[in-house]
């Protein structure tokens, strides 16, 4: 299918690696100039580099923190108008809810809630004025379902989620899109990661916690990168302008409802 995207600018945040970079990479594949970003410029160079090789699109790296005035003001001059905004962003260590003090709160939320609206705010002006835009924000099945340890990241998301409900079906006559896409588990560093933490917090070994997740899932795998970045150039494409407003979980069946 074509997606109708030929020609279009896209900023990517957090995508030098796993999910953001698979999202840079499917927009990529259809013919979208690429804005991608990260902290560490080496990675960012490579994962550009990857990305040309793969697709020979145009992209643009900058190496910036997305969470900060700066970084942001950095990612807008790099392309001003983009006609596709995916955010996405770290997401706060795994941690028990006692232990975060109101400094961790404030920054959880300011990385996954505040960021992402704040990108939001800026890029949406000139998606109005094309009369064409589309917003994907990355969060997680956690919005959906607890998943201990990672209760601020889970909070934070669920803000961003609520908080875009209204805006979303405002900007609908325009011809902008918000949607969101909740992974489950993908096998990424950050899973990795929360596998190692919550083995420690529950006392199991790395490989005994990867096994028992993988396990807890019906499709008795952990998702491929790829399989987010494809729905997100789809929910990105003409084809899916009629969708917005809605949280599509990715996880194996996992979200165990009707
Ligand atoms: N993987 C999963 O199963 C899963 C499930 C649910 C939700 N999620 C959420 O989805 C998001 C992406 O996860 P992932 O698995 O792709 O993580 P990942 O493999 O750790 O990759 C994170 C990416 O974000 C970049 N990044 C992190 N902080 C940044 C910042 N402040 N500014 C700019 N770039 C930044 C990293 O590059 P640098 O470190 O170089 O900056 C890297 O490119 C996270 O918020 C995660 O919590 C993931």
């Amino acid at each position: 299918m074509d997606l109708g995207l030929k020609g279009r600018k896209a900023i990517v945040c957090a995508s030098s690696r796993g999910l953001g970079k698979a999202c840079a990479l499917s927009l990529a594949r259809e013919g979208v100039d690429i804005i991608i970003n990260g902290r560490d410029a080496k990675v960012l160079a490579a994962t550009r580099d990857d990305i040309i090789a793969a697709t020979g699109a145009r992209v643009t790296a900058i190496v910036a923190d997305v969470g900060t005035p700066a970084g942001q003001d950095a990612l807008l001059a790099a392309c001003p108008e983009p006609d596709i905004l995916v955010n996405n962003n770290g997401g706060p260590p795994s941690k028990n809810f006692r232990e975060l003090d109101r400094d961790a709160l404030l920054a959880g939320v300011v990385q996954n809630m505040v960021t992402p609206i704040e990108l939001i705010q800026r890029v949406v002006p000139a998606m109005q004025a094309k009369g064409f835009g589309r917003i994907v924000n990355i969060t997680s099945l956690s919005v959906k379902m607890p998943i201990l340890g990672l209760d601020l990241s889970s909070g934070a998301r669920a803000g961003l989620t609520a908080f875009m409900a209204g805006p979303a079906r405002e900007l609908a006559r325009h011809n902008i899109t918000v949607n969101h896409l909740l992974p489950g588990m993908f096998d990424t560093d950050r899973l990795r990661n929360t596998t190692g933490r919550m083995a420690q917090m529950q006392g199991k070994s790395e490989t005994e916690m990867s096994a028992e997740r993988m396990g807890s899932v019906p499709a008795k795998r952990f998702g491929e990168a790829s399989e987010i970045g494809e729905i997100c150039a789809f929910l990105c494409s003409v084809q899916a302008g009629y969708i917005t407003g809605q949280s599509i979980v990715v996880d194996g069946g996992l979200f165990n409802a009707v």
